[in-house]
């Protein structure tokens, strides 16, 4: 099967109150963990790519690492630019066979977020490519950038509507207090579902996309602490209000950093109990392993969309 878009998906998770896993890809090991997790609990996919990920393994080799999952597990997958910040990367992706691309131009003024976000509509559906905006402000780190709390801004529900309309967007980041990376929250975790309820009835059907929806599993965080590492205070979003936002308008849950912390807690065991070993695929077979399994959970336990395909 080719690579899709996310329409058939979004209309689908929509109305059947469940969201699609948007998992951020860098390597062969991740690429294939996700893949095979939903394979098996045949889930369609959207395999996300940072432009540091482009930068760190390279468009042509991602492309290519996808294509042979396509043609190893035969899913619908997606291929989506996570975090465009400019038109140029938004045309670089779409031009290099990306099926979804997000412009975030959530750090503009609104104007100047709609002028930007309507240039790469434009462009991608002249090409049969889909577009994510964001309204609103996350906390946290992206790719170098950093977010303060100060500076994040909830979306204001009053906007989403004009600014759906006069960009032609097919689908919305908001922010409602999830943020990037392992410290979400300093004490206990909020969100602001008044606001995610109130976009889902100003745009009814219309897809929501949550990011920063990791909930940095404290297993994977007590293992790295147990072998050597220090992530103190590390805190995720949890699962039940993930699930509570895929019952609403949220389509799509964007996940990298519990990858990122699966991972890094298998290796770190590998290494405690093997110290003397040097072969990258006893360290990343594991690794493997641990990314499927999570996947797998994620799929079925909280976002809902295994047996969707
Ligand atoms: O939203 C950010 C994602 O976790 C991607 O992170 O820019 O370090 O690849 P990255
Ligand atoms: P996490 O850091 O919570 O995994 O969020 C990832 C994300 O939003 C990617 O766009
Ligand atoms: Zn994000």
């Amino acid at each position: 099967m080719p690579l899709v878009t996310s329409t058939e998906m979004f209309k689908k998770a929509y109305e059947g109150g469940y969201a699609i896993g948007a998992f951020n890809v860098n390597n062969m090991e991740i690429i294939q963990g996700i893949t095979e997790a939903a394979k098996e609990e045949q889930a369609p996919l959207i395999l996300q790519v940072s432009a540091g990920a482009r930068k760190y393994a390279n468009h042509t080799y991602l492309m290519k690492l996808i294509e042979a999952a396509l043609e190893e597990t035969n899913l619908p997958i997606v291929v989506h630019l996570d975090h465009g910040e400019d038109f140029e990367i938004c045309k670089s992706c779409i031009d290099g066979g990306f099926t979804s691309v997000m412009i975030d131009g959530s750090k503009h003024s609104f104007e100047e977020n709609i002028r930007l976000t309507k240039q790469v509509v434009d462009y991608a559906h002249d090409k049969g490519v889909v577009v994510e905006g964001e309204l609103g402000r996350l906390a946290g780190v992206e790719d170098d950038v950093n977010v303060s709390a100060e500076d994040a801004s909830y979306t204001r529900p009053e906007q989403v509507q004009e600014f759906v309309e006069r960009t032609g967007v097919d689908s919305l980041a908001i922010a409602i207090g999830t943020s990037h990376g392992a410290y979400k929250f300093a004490g206990e975790p909020k969100l602001r579902f008044d606001i995610l309820e109130e976009i889902g009835r100003l745009v009814p059907g219309f897809p929501i996309v949550l990011h920063g929806a990791s909930s940095v599993i404290p297993e994977f965080v007590e293992q790295i602490n147990k072998y050597g590492g220090q992530m103190p205070g590390a805190q995720g979003v949890p699962e039940d209000m993930l699930r509570r936002a895929a019952s609403l308008s949220v389509c799509k849950i964007n996940i990298d950093s519990d990858l990122r912390l699966a991972m890094t807690a298998s290796i770190r065991k590998h290494f405690a109990e093997n110290p003397g070993d040097f072969d990258p695929r006893q360290y990343l077979r594991p690794a493997r392993a641990a990314i499927k399994e999570l996947v797998r959970h994620k799929l079925v336990n909280v976002l809902g969309c295994n047996n969707k395909i």
